[in-house]
């Protein structure tokens, strides 16, 4: 395991740090945010990214918006909080982490008497956050772990290490945990084209934990799944609908399709505040399209034709028929996923109180 934890989103002396995820693997940058608008930036242009880190830099967010923003009553000053708030929600649409850790911060802000308290509360709600994802992810980590075998192979997709979360993890949490319990599956890492999320980033997290895994592009997938080389798929989630439905990288569906032709157990990790429910269906995910740049473009060299025309959806939606179990930070959900999911939800949200 590391000796050095990774963790790429810090508050140091009044000011937001960010791991700047563009430039990994080759170079380590820390990015210091003070405006709301270099923060918007770095979220929409993925310096940060992974649907739990979206979430606790948004929560920071919210404290330099406060930090901006002076009114001489409270309700003025709530009243021009809330445009703010409505513009970091934006950033990207897809992962509901965004727009729930900062719904969050606006229902604490206007329990507040003045602009210093909430100032204060935002601050504190940022700082717990930040502390309650890891907690969390490491409790996805061990109920995942049981799931995966000792030795076998292990597929995943995208990123879902540390750098797409305060710490630790989700997808790829669960294989850490197997691995510090002694397991030893063989890791599959997917590329994951267009952002190359897989090679940049978790490549470089299983080099940085010391685990064996092999980088694959994501269409020699199939190919291995038919070999018998894969045992298991884990990945992770940006919103998952009420019935189970789940929108993550794309690519995540042709995986869990040809999972479930090749009998093979496909796997969600998410926390349980990925749970949107209220989304009834993937159907009502909105799935965010990014510049076509990042297809045509591979670290800024033109690698495609001249004049083509490009589509780049981020995410897609796998139905919830082709997910064998969701792994969150309160079990291992199994369909109906309806029922389960709400129960979940309901019982976090009675123990936060
Ligand atoms: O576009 P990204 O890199 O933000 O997308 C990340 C993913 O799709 C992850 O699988 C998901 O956010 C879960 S991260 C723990």
């Amino acid at each position: 395991m590391p000796e050095e934890e990774i963790e790429p989103i810090r508050w140091e002396e009044g000011q937001l740090l960010l791991l700047d995820q563009t430039l990994l693997p080759e170079r380590q940058k820390w990015l210091t945010i003070d405006t709301v608008e270099a923060a918007i930036e770095a979220i929409r242009e993925m310096r940060v990214r992974g649907a739990p880190a979206i979430g606790v830099a948004a929560a920071y967010t919210m404290v330099i918006a406060a930090a901006s923003i002076s009114a001489p009553t409270m309700s003025t000053w709530l009243s021009l909080l809330d445009p703010i708030s409505g513009r970091i929600a934006a950033a990207r649409p897809t992962a509901v982490n965004l727009g729930w850790a900062v719904q969050r911060s606006v229902e604490v802000a206007r329990g507040a008497n003045s602009p210093t308290e909430a100032h204060e509360r935002l601050l504190a709600l940022a700082h717990k956050t930040k502390a309650d994802d890891v907690a969390t992810n490491r409790r996805i980590g061990r109920n995942g772990a049981q799931l995966i075998p000792n030795k076998g192979g292990i597929l995943t997709h995208c990123n879902t290490g540390a750098l797409a979360t305060a710490g630790y993890g989700t997808a790829l949490g669960i294989i850490r945990a197997a691995w510090e319990q002694g397991k030893r599956p063989h890791i599959f890492c997917t590329e994951t084209r267009p952002w190359l999320q897989g090679a940049r980033l978790t490549a470089w997290e299983l080099v940085q934990m010391g685990i064996p895994g092999e980088l694959i592009v994501d269409s020699a997938a199939g190919w291995l799944m038919s070999r018998g080389e894969v045992s298991a798929i884990v990945v992770g989630a940006d919103r998952i609908a009420a019935n189970g439905d789940t929108a993550n990288k794309i690519g995540t569906y042709s995986l869990a399709v040809l999972a479930k032709s090749h009998n093979i157990p496909f796997y969600i990790a998410a926390p349980i505040s990925t749970v949107d429910v209220g989304v009834a269906t993937g159907e009502e995910i909105v799935i965010e399209e990014r510049p076509p740049e990042e297809v045509v473009n591979v670290k800024g060299q033109r690698i495609a034709a001249e004049g083509i025309s490009v589509r780049n959806p981020s995410f897609d939606v796998t139905p919830a028929e082709y997910i064998t179990a969701i792994i969150t930070d309160q079990g291992i959900h199994k369909a109906p996923y309806e029922r389960a999911l709400r129960t979940a939800v309901h019982q976090t949200k009675a123990m936060a109180g």
